[in-house]
């Protein structure tokens, strides 16, 4: 027994001797070969075990046991920190420059469509008027019939209209909102509709969907200067106090009188250009004086109630303002396009 615990100190001092002494893992390897391999000094003390009495196997194998755990620990610790040092030159050759900014999280922007939509409900807002939804899906009544567009009257062919099953229709225009107001309230009232419309057309300056706000005005002793003034007020908000805007006569079967609002180019400042071909002045919304046979549809009196209601395109305000050629682009979503808002 007593020689047993003195071989197994020199051993320990001569393990403990050669493992304080390294500085690369590259010693490591014999080491463990002397001390834990099959040839190894600790497999060399278990064979001279197997003399040994039943006792003292169990008290001398419990050193060997004790030492070889003592052993393969030490090796362990040994070989984690060597390996580490030994992968930071590698580490120190690696370039890192803390002075590079971050890599940034992308944020998202509203769609240009949705900010000028916004911008221009703001507007509205700040006017008094209330903002109503519609549904897109429409039937005759009332994206045409309430309207004062009868069935056969030529009117209709200036919409190409999506006709989905009987008698209902994707709504061409966010008119039909007028009714439907009209019909659940009594005026005054300051309402815009904004929304989809749908119609059966497609090139550089038409998409199938697109999108109208709506406007309408309903009060007592309501003249076309009032509607003048508002669309001078709207129009100069999103084009700049400067902008000179002018009214055409026209036709729409729901106004009367009609007329065909345009704004002084904004890309050409009046001069003539190829988007307002030549003529300095851009067309920009419908508006009129509510027709009394739409007034006569929703019972309202149309001796007393006066009105005026417009409706303009928003993808046209947003191609005019921000100086876009193909209305397309607005839905192709490419973020490239998109990032510029
Ligand atoms: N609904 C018409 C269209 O889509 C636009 C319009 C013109 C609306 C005149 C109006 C209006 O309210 O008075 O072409």
């Amino acid at each position: 027994m007593l020689k047993m615990i003195a071989t197994i100190e020199k051993h320990q001092q001569d393990f403990d001797s050669r493992i304080h002494s390294i500085s690369t893992s590259e010693p490591l390897k014999q080491i463990r070969i002397d001390f834990l391999g099959k040839k190894g000094c600790i497999q060399a003390l278990m064979k001279e075990l197997r003399q040994a009495t039943p006792e003292e196997k169990r008290e001398q194998g419990k050193l060997i046991n004790d030492f070889k755990q003592y052993v393969d620990n030490l090796l362990k610790v040994k070989e984690d920190e060597l390996g580490k040092t030994a992968k930071q030159p590698a580490s120190k050759n690696e370039t890192f420059d803390t002075t590079l900014p971050g890599r940034r999280e992308t944020t998202g922007t509203l769609h240009p469509i949705t900010q000028v939509m916004e911008e221009i409900k703001t507007i509205f807002l700040g006017l008094g008027f209330q903002v109503e939804e519609g549904p897109e899906i429409e039937t005759d009544y009332y994206n045409f019939e309430a309207l004062n567009i009868p069935k056969d009257h030529p009117a209709r062919d200036m919409q190409d209209t999506f006709y989905v099953e009987g008698d209902a229709v994707l709504r061409t225009h966010t008119s039909p909102v007028q009714i439907h107001v009209m019909e659940n309230r009594e005026p005054p009232l300051r309402i815009i509709a904004p929304g989809k419309v749908y119609r059966c057309d497609s090139d550089v300056s038409h998409t199938p969907m697109f999108h109208q706000i709506e406007g309408l005005m309903v009060e007592e002793n309501l003249s076309f200067s009032h509607l003048k003034g508002i669309m001078n007020i709207f129009l100069q908000e999103v084009f700049g106090k400067k902008t000179k805007v002018r009214f055409r006569p026209s036709f729409f079967p729901f106004t009367c009188p009609s007329a065909e609002v345009d704004i002084q180019c904004v890309i050409c400042s009046g001069s003539g250009c190829r988007v307002c071909s030549q003529t300095g002045w851009v067309e920009i919304l419908g508006a009129g004086m509510v027709d009394p046979a739409v007034f006569n549809c929703v019972d309202y009196d149309a001796e007393k109630w006066t009105g005026f209601a417009f409706g303009l395109g928003i993808e046209r305000i947003s191609m005019l303002k921000y100086g876009i050629n193909d209305i397309r682009l607005f839905f192709e979503n490419d973020l490239r396009f998109l990032k510029q808002f």
